[in-house]
């Protein structure tokens, strides 16, 4: 659907001010037609701190104050992953358009209900799914959309970091930033929920919808009696799925914070009838390898440049200001979450679970 255009330059806001709100801030200052008008937190400290970084001109120690005097038409929701429902739902009630950090929600009901309020609303709504930015993932996914691999038939993915067994990004026992990503009472579906979903995403925008799921799911014993402080460590540190796809093909997708070596490590390879593609982060985010015609018979790959792709926040910025509608929206953002909630079930039950 075409939207409304809205020409002059887009007055955003940053609800949460934690470690990737930084992020943002960088991201959308540096985007032609948008000012960051006012940020929000329910630290005081911490959104004076980063107001003063940014020259933000106004502070707000709550989402609600922060829409109601702002003055903002957009925000961009960078709290604990437990807020993003009510925020959105409270921010798209308010008339903005939202970007809003992943997972979109804890559940696939809670993410459907925020996919039905953004589409009534009328308002541009993305999910930040992140490795959108990377020009390798654009160019695969077309690829195999144009059947250039021909029938897809088996499909690799897996996410990798080590912050639990390295001080890699500081200390997890000593910092909130972490440890609210270990406590299912803080919000967290864990790893599965944090970048679970990020894999999940970055297979299936490429390889197509699964039909089927198969997940065992594992938290390890990381600390006395399991906690540090309020925060009970019970959210899964690893996991592993067997999964079908619609088209047919089969794959294995899992993921980690104890993959010792590999501080953010995406990794992707599609197999199909006429050859295979293959993204490593770790050599390249700008380039993917494919094997396909000749090179099939000796088993040889090559390294093909990618094209440049706007992030996902200048494609935000790009959809409020043209009304041309902008991809990952709340609706793939529920999409992906019907995968997590369908893993969650099969660990549950021990048994494959249709998607
Ligand atoms: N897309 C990505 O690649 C990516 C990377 C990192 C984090 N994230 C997501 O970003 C979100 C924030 O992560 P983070 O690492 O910045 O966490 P963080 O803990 O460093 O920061 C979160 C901030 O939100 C604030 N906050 C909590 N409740 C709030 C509320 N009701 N209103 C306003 N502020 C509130 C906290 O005080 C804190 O300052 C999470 O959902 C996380 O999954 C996404």
């Amino acid at each position: 659907m075409k939207r409304k255009k809205s020409p002059g330059p887009v007055r955003l806001a940053i609800i949460g001010t934690g470690g990737m709100a930084h992020t943002h801030a960088r991201n959308f200052l540096a985007i032609p037609g948008c000012r960051i008008v006012a940020a929000a937190d329910i630290d005081p400290a911490r959104v004076a701190k980063f107001c003063a970084e940014f020259k933000i001109p106004a502070a707000y120690t709550s989402a609600r104050e922060l829409l109601a005097k702002s003055g903002c038409n957009a925000v961009t929701i960078v709290a604990p992953d437990a807020m993003h429902g009510p925020l959105a739902l409270q921010s798209l009630k308010a008339g903005m358009h939202v970007l809003c950090e992943k997972p979109l929600a804890l559940s696939y009901a809670e993410a459907r209900r925020m996919a039905a309020a953004a589409r009534k609303s009328g308002r541009v709504n993305m999910v930040n799914f992140s490795y959108r930015n990377w020009p390798a993932l654009d160019a695969v996914a077309a690829l195999v959309h144009r059947g250039a691999i021909g029938e897809v038939r088996h499909v690799e993915a897996s996410y990798l970091q080590c912050w639990l067994s390295s001080k890699i990004w500081g200390d997890w026992h000593t910092s909130p930033g972490w440890l609210w990503r270990l406590s299912s009472k803080h919000g967290s579906r864990g790893t599965l929920g944090d970048i679970g979903v990020h894999i999940v995403d970055f297979a299936t925008y490429p390889a197509g919808p699964l039909s089927s799921v198969f997940c065992k799911l594992k938290t390890f014993h990381k600390a006395p009696r399991d906690r540090v402080g309020p925060y009970i460590l019970d959210a899964n540190d690893s996991v592993v799925l067997a999964v079908e796809f619609a088209n047919g093909a089969v794959g294995s997708i899992h993921t980690t914070r104890w993959s010792a070596g590999h501080a953010n490590r995406l990794y992707l390879k599609i197999s199909g009838t006429l050859g295979a593609l293959e993204i490593d982060s770790d050599r390249s985010t700008t380039a993917f390898r494919i094997c396909s015609g000749p090179d099939l018979d000796r088993a040889q790959w090559q390294e093909v440049k990618a094209p440049p792709v706007p992030t996902v926040y200048a494609r935000f910025i790009t959809s409020i200001r043209t009304g041309r509608p902008a991809q990952p929206d709340f609706a793939r953002g529920a999409e992906v979450q019907k995968v997590l909630d369908a893993c969650f079930k099969s660990d549950a039950l021990g048994r494959p679970v249709r998607v």
